[in-house]
């Protein structure tokens, strides 16, 4: 990836944006602590005495918080995401070009108009898409790209018209930033099928503003598409079913693949396939695993709860399954060989494709029309079933199996996760991380 010169001005240019940054932040809380030296006497007593007040604010807003004794600290992190919500500015990580490689990257906070609400980014899962728009494998990259659709954050400001959400709550947000609300499938809740859609980052809303994604410090999104995150489910580990499990959920729900009894198999044990497995399981449905790799046998089984699992170039393997599901679920992002699958399926068996190819796979007709067979595609799901999938999650406890991660660790992150070696989703911890890098 890249040549040595590449890569060392990507790091100057990140060098100097972080420095820009650093810059920008100390002259505006200069302002800040010329209030707060007005104010010295009453900070007495706290540990601000013991620092001198000619440093930055940071300094002088840790004394003023208590840290908290999971080490999040997240008060102080809070106030200072509010302040940079008034400087108008966020930090992300963008990419600049077809390597991916992703560096620091200010851009400018548009203001929570409306029914907008603003976030500061707590965690944001890293999907298989990420890693194809920054690569500009789909040729749609809009550079600088800052990635990132599965989002957990807390509301740090509210519009005047929005209703949803107050200060302080914990909402998510996945792929969809704007829809047109109008059209037959938006009034059908199918915003994810409306024309006029717009995903949150790699994209423009309707009144040109670029839209950047999660692997930054704020999002400003219109409270529609955000969600309500249940109490009881754990923040750093929830975000990646704001697109691995939405993508899941609504295509089993609309293809009748979510009753007892029935078989699914899913293609591919990554972020989407092991949700899938959850899900399968959740539904009491007899769930097989088809995976090229044999070694993902015993975490499918011992820890995801699946039935069975076939190696997918294991010919003996694949044979003795033959008719046998109702339903199969291809999550994989890898190159698709159609007929074998549809061999495992009972006649009027489903295949449903979530996982993109790059390479449009041959279509075996004689197959499909000698047993009824379908073969379907299914993209995220709308507002409605992104928050019903989260209330069901919530209920039945099915939660993401994740590998938490630094903001700057996001590059070696994007690495593994093209070789496969992730465990089965990468979550960047936002907030504790993006401030250091
Ligand atoms: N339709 C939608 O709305 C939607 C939403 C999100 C993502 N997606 C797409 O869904 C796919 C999966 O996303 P993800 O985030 O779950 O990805 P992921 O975590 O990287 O998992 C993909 C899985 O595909 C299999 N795979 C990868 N490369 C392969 C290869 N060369 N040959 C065979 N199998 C390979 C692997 O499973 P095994 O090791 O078990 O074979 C891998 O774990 C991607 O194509 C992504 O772009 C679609
Ligand atoms: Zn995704
Ligand atoms: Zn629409």
């Amino acid at each position: 990836m890249g040549d040595r010169s590449h890569y060392e001005s990507i790091r100057n240019a990140r060098i100097s944006e972080n420095k820009k940054w650093r810059k920008s932040r100390q002259t505006k809380t200069g302002c800040a602590l010329i209030a707060l030296k007005k104010k010295e006497s009453t900070l007495t007593g706290y540990a601000t005495g013991k620092h001198s007040l000619s440093s930055t604010l940071e300094i002088v807003m840790f004394s003023l918080f208590e840290e908290k004794k999971d080490g999040t600290n997240w008060d102080r992190n809070l106030r200072r995401e509010r302040d940079m919500a008034r400087e108008e500015q966020i930090l992300g990580w963008a990419a600049r070009d077809t390597t991916g490689v992703l560096s620091p990257f200010i851009f400018p906070k548009r203001a929570t108009k409306g029914d907008d609400i603003t976030l500061k980014i707590l965690y944001c899962g890293i999907c298989h898409s990420d890693l194809c728009t920054i690569k500009n494998e789909w040729r749609n990259a809009r550079y600088p790209v800052v990635p990132g659709h599965e989002v957990i954050g807390v509301v740090i400001e509210v519009g005047h018209d929005a209703h949803k959400f107050k200060i302080d709550d914990k909402v998510g947000v996945g792929y969809l930033a704007s829809a047109c609300l109008s059209c037959e499938n938006c009034s059908l809740d199918y915003e994810n099928y409306c024309r006029k859609r717009v995903c949150c980052f790699n994209a423009s809303l309707p009144d040109g503003t670029k839209t950047y994604g999660g692997f930054s410090s704020m999002m400003v999104i219109n409270e529609h598409y955000a969600v309500k995150i249940p109490e009881n489910l754990p923040l750093e580990k929830v975000a990646p079913m704001l697109c691995a499990g939405i993508t899941v959920y609504a295509p089993l729900k609309h293809h009748g693949l979510d009753q007892a009894g029935k078989h699914l198999g899913v293609l591919g044990l990554g972020g989407l396939g092991h949700l899938a497995v959850k899900f399968g399981k959740a539904y009491g449905m007899r769930v097989t695993v088809i995976s090229s790799r044999p070694e993902k046998k015993k975490e499918a089984i011992e820890e995801l709860g699946a039935d069975s699992f076939i190696v997918s170039n294991s010919a003996e393997q694949m044979k003795a399954a033959m008719g046998t599901m109702d339903g199969i679920l291809n999550t994989s992002s890898g190159p698709l060989s159609l007929r074998p699958l549809l061999s495992l399926l009972k006649t009027y068996g489903k295949l449903i494709l979530v996982g993109s190819p790059i390479k449009p796979p041959e279509l075996p007709v004689f197959d499909l029309l000698s047993e009824a067979k379908t073969i379907t595609g299914s993209m995220i799901g709308g507002m409605e079933e992104l928050q019903e999938m989260i209330d069901f999650a919530s209920e039945q406890n099915i939660i993401p199996q994740v590998e938490i991660v630094a903001m700057d660790y996001v590059n070696t992150a994007m690495e593994r996760l093209e070789k496969g070696d992730v465990r089965f989703r990468f979550v960047i911890d936002v907030a504790n991380t993006i401030h250091s890098t």
